[in-house]
């Protein structure tokens, strides 16, 4: 029998603690975050050993107050998901860890999820109504990729970065302009002071067929801006903002053209950068002339988060799928391995 009940979510793949309690009929209970960025903060990028370590100081406080504010005890849960991959692998195995001992305890199904599957599925935490078949632009600090998803568990890879992730070019972009880690934010935040037409970047692949991507090449173009610039305050804003714009412009365009070639009427789109302020802007604009929809989920859940993996896992308990009892963890792990949610 498929378990229904809260499902409990834990995520600790990388830099961010989430926990969250999802039910398939309720909907999202409560979520938790604790984030480590100040710490890696001081040393320019995430240190893996030291994000073990906080996982490990603050998951359990996080998971009571978590539990507490959904008004629920342990013993209401009716299944645990954690993080299974990819990720940083000591990172990963702190998350696996508990969720697998705390399961294991109170004799419920856990089950790993895939943190990429968790952000794709993200939008369904705002919208309960959203069902595939759509296509999902997966853009964070690792990766960026478009996806056709037929159905929960059945992901087929459209375009991938052939070096640079989206959010990785924002950041190391902003690092050479001299911004703190983590840059991407900040650059964004810089780019709404820019002047329009200052500077103006390529758009990268987008003059080929294809939805593959590619931005190490964008990030060179702007150090040779840079060290060619007054280095001003404002001429930093104009470099972010033809940055930002060159990045957008270049999802856009892939998106665009990967709606066009698919049956699906709908894009979803998850991942850091789909914080972007600029991005949900032009999608938004470009799905209403053309007549497709876009989704996205609240800023929050763009970023790593426990209830995009609760949900996930919500789904496939409820599905009746879990994982043998042993603590296993996927530091890489293609999205394509998975398995469909339901056989046709
Ligand atoms: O999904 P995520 O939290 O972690 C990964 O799994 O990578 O994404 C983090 C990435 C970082 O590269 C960060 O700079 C970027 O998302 N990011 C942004 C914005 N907010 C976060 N990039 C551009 N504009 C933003 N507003
Ligand atoms: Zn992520």
């Amino acid at each position: 029998m498929a378990p229904s009940g809260p499902v409990l979510g834990i995520e600790t793949s990388c830099d961010e603690t989430g926990v969250a309690v999802y039910d398939t009929v309720r909907g999202l209970l409560a979520h938790g975050l604790y984030s480590q960025v100040r710490m890696h903060a001081e040393y320019g990028g995430v240190v893996p050993e030291l994000a073990s370590r906080d996982h490990v100081r603050k998951l359990l406080p996080l998971l009571r107050d978590t539990l507490a504010r959904a008004g629920l005890g342990v013993a209401d849960l009716a299944g645990v998901a954690y993080t299974a991959g990819p990720g940083l692998v000591g990172a990963l195995l702190v998350g696996a860890a508990a969720a697998r001992s705390l399961a294991w305890a109170l004799g419920v199904p856990a089950i790993g999820v895939h943190h990429m599957e968790g952000h794709l599925l993200a939008p369904l935490l705002e919208d309960a109504t959203l069902q595939p078949p759509f296509v999902a632009l997966l853009v964070s600090g690792g990766h960026t990729m478009l996806i056709e998803v037929a159905a929960i568990g059945r992901y087929r890879l459209l375009g991938d970065t052939l070096d640079d992730a989206a959010g990785e070019a924002f950041d190391k972009t902003a690092k050479l302009m001299g911004l703190a880690y983590p840059g991407g934010p900040a650059l964004a935040r810089l780019a709404a002071q820019g002047r329009a037409g200052a500077f103006r970047f390529a758009r990268p692949m987008t003059d080929r067929p294809g939805l593959d991507f590619s931005f190490s090449g964008l990030k060179t173009q702007v150090l040779l801006a840079w060290q060619g610039s007054d280095r001003s305050a404002q001429t930093q804003a104009d470099i972010a903002r033809a940055f930002e714009e060159a990045i957008v412009d270049t999802l856009v365009v892939k998106c665009r053209r990967a709606l066009g070639a698919s049956a699906a009427d709908t894009l979803v789109v998850a991942g850091g950068v789909g914080a972007n302020r600029h991005l949900r802007e032009q999608l938004a604009q470009v799905a209403g002339r053309e007549g497709w929809r876009v989704a996205f989920p609240r800023l929050e859940f763009c970023t790593d988060n426990g209830a995009m993996i609760a949900l996930a896992g919500a789904l496939r308990l409820a599905a009746g799928q879990q994982a043998a009892p042993a603590i296993q963890v996927r530091p890489r792990w293609p999205l394509a391995e998975l398995p469909a949610l339901h056989a046709d």
